[in-house]
């Protein structure tokens, strides 16, 4: 299923994607589209990976279309009695559409008057029937328990979503096909950092006997670090945090010594040089770096241990290429140690109790 992804961001984005108009048609949100333009913000909800996705989501749709909004855990949102008004719009992000605590915080927007979306995978499944509208990802079916192809499906659409709302809210033409331009890329560039395996067993083998494993990033890679760090735990049992790379001052910077590997997602963006400067930190105190940075970094070998390069994307879409390698690491790791990648103990593929 990893590497189905190139073909499973293909499908998602397919039909759907505009490149000459710099926009992007989505069909199942036609008939509620004056109602999306209408809201004041946004809610998604959701559990798990979809829940790192709807953080991904968060981000670009602030950054593009300039609209707030709030990301909720179902579990949470359920039992808040969440303000939720009728003219809100609230996204469930759901691979399985069966999630139990999904579909109950989906029934209690509802039961607000909220206008209630889906983003699911599995056609036809409760959350899919019981919203009011959505977008289906179309990332085929998903069998290992660790969710991999659905998080970067997800990730798409929510771009697509994001884009076909910055263009109604006054992006111009230029930048909405620039974005689309990049878009549509990503499956060629997924399929380029899948080319990083054999890199990635090598670090593997370094690493496969530790008992912690940091991940840091910022920005839409903060909801990366903290996809990577669950792949890890899930299929590898080993204990891995997600965090944003200038929150690591505030209290996991005492983990930092020799035996801590630090793995930061570091691409060339606006905020570069801040993220650059928490790898030096780590450096400074003899953590073991692990950079996934961009091909044409010259700056990072300097630093960290082991650098894995991955293509440049625009920062909102940074995720589905920068996961991609994490998603390698965890999957290497759980075979080094003998775990059962697709069976992980523990967990369920759809869990439908509380
Ligand atoms: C379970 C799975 C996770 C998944 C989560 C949400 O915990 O093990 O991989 O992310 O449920 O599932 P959903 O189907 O709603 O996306």
């Amino acid at each position: 299923e990893i590497h189905e992804q190139p073909e499973s961001i293909r499908n998602s984005l397919r039909g759907r994607l505009l490149l000459k108009e710099g926009s992007a048609k989505l069909g199942g949100l036609e008939p509620v589209m004056d109602k999306i333009l209408q809201a004041k913000r946004i809610i998604i909800t959701a559990c798990g990976t979809s829940w790192h996705a709807a953080l991904v989501g968060k981000f670009m749709l602030e950054q593009l279309a300039r609209i707030p909004v709030e990301v909720d855990y179902a579990s949470e949102f359920r039992y808040r009695n969440p303000i939720v008004r009728p003219d809100d719009v609230v996204f469930v992000v759901s691979q399985s559409g069966e999630t139990a605590d999904s579909l109950a915080a989906l029934r209690e927007a509802k039961s607000k008057g909220a206008t209630v979306l889906g983003i699911v995978n599995v056609v036809g499944s409760t959350i899919a029937r019981e919203t009011a509208a959505g977008v289906y990802i179309h990332a085929g079916p998903e069998i290992g328990v660790a969710s991999t192809k659905a998080f970067t499906s997800q990730i798409s659409v929510l771009s697509l979503i994001a884009l076909l709302l910055a263009r109604h809210r006054g992006m111009s033409e230029e930048q909405g096909k620039l974005l689309a331009a990049d878009l549509h890329s990503l499956p060629d560039k997924v399929q380029r950092v899948l080319q990083t395996t054999d890199q990635i067993k090598y670090i593997v083998e370094e690493f496969k006997h530790v008992h912690n494993f940091l991940y840091l990033g910022r920005g839409s890679n903060f909801p990366t670090a903290l996809e990577g760090a669950l792949k890890l735990k899930e299929i590898s049992y080993i204990h891995a945090e997600g965090y944003p790379a200038a929150e690591m001052k505030h209290g996991p910077i005492a983990l930092i010594d020799e035996n801590m590997p630090v793995i930061f997602i570091v691409p060339k963006d606006a905020i570069y040089e801040k993220v650059l400067s928490n790898v030096q930190e780590v450096k400074a105190r003899k953590g073991r770096i692990i950079a996934v940075a961009n091909e044409d970094d010259t700056e990072i070998a300097r630093l960290a241990e082991f650098v894995i390069r991955v293509p440049r994307t625009y920062s909102y879409f940074g995720p589905v290429v920068n996961s991609i390698p994490l998603q390698l690491i965890a999957y290497y790791m759980a075979v080094a140690r003998g775990c059962n990648v697709d069976q992980p103990r523990n967990l369920a593929k759809s869990v439908t109790v509380e």
